[in-house]
């Protein structure tokens, strides 16, 4: 047995509906003026398949970071925030003390995505002067955009892996609101940390594991101290630290 795809199932309904003069009667009455959200169902499937091409190892990390800016650039966020239903998320919020709490966003009404999704994905909710700490990854590529609030982003490229720390170098360190995005590989500003400056900020992220074959390190979150001592060429000497140690101090 076989079952009807959605856009069958959505050709037929519409048939049925159609033959008994039911569009006529929902027009009348204004029932089907709901925005349709197709340009954002379609920005999703360009995400996605963008992030295949990163795991199919078509796009270089640097490019593809470019061309998610890109994409992020061209969101209607507030269609966006309206698909992810942005509203019920955020009033079930618990903040956390210190930190970031991470809230599963659940894509599957979007059309076409319901199959090979190669993208993870989560909202960050916190309070005024909480962030999203310091660090940075391996083997995985993210973006970050913001949904709601104000907030100082940082990022670092981490430039040497030593024993028991990184030599990172600032390059991006600004103000950040809604609509604004950033983004991070192995190759280019690896190391992230968002305070919120607003009462409350919401950031969402996709993140592509795995993506690099030459690191064979697992994909995972590297924590660090980006306020170490500054070297005479630029660098900072970023102290290793566990996710405790960097949530008492930056979270
Ligand atoms: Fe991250």
């Amino acid at each position: 047995m076989t079952f009807p795809t959605r856009r069958d199932f959505s050709t037929q309904l519409l048939g049925s509906l159609l033959s008994y003069g039911l569009i006529e009667t929902l027009w009348r009455n204004e029932l089907l003026a709901e925005p349709t959200r197709a340009d954002v169902q379609k920005w999703m499937g360009e995400l996605n398949e963008l992030c295949q091409s990163l795991k199919g190892r078509k796009l270089k990390d640097v490019d593809f970071q470019a061309k998610l800016e890109e994409l992020y650039r061209r969101v209607d966020l507030k269609e966006l925030i309206a698909l992810i239903d942005f509203e019920r998320l955020s009033n079930s919020v618990r903040y956390p003390e210190k930190g970031a709490a991470s809230l599963g966003v659940d894509l599957s009404k979007v059309e076409g995505l319901s199959r090979g999704v190669v993208f993870g994905k989560q909202i960050f909710a916190m309070k005024k002067g909480r962030s999203i700490v310091p660090h940075g990854h391996d083997n995985m590529c993210t973006g970050f955009i913001i949904l709601q609030g104000d907030f100082t982003g940082r990022h670092y490229d981490r430039v040497e892996d030593n024993a028991d720390h990184y030599l990172i170098k600032p390059t991006i360190d600004r103000t950040f609101k809604p609509g604004e995005c950033s983004t991070i590989s192995d190759t280019k500003d690896n190391v992230h940390w968002f305070r919120a400056e607003s009462d409350y900020g919401f950031v969402f992220n996709i993140h592509v594991l795995g993506y690099n074959p030459e690191n064979k390190k697992i994909s995972s979150r590297v924590y660090v101290d980006p306020e170490g001592e500054k070297t005479a060429g630029g660098l900072i000497v970023a102290k290793k630290i566990s996710s405790a140690e960097c949530h008492r101090k930056y979270g």
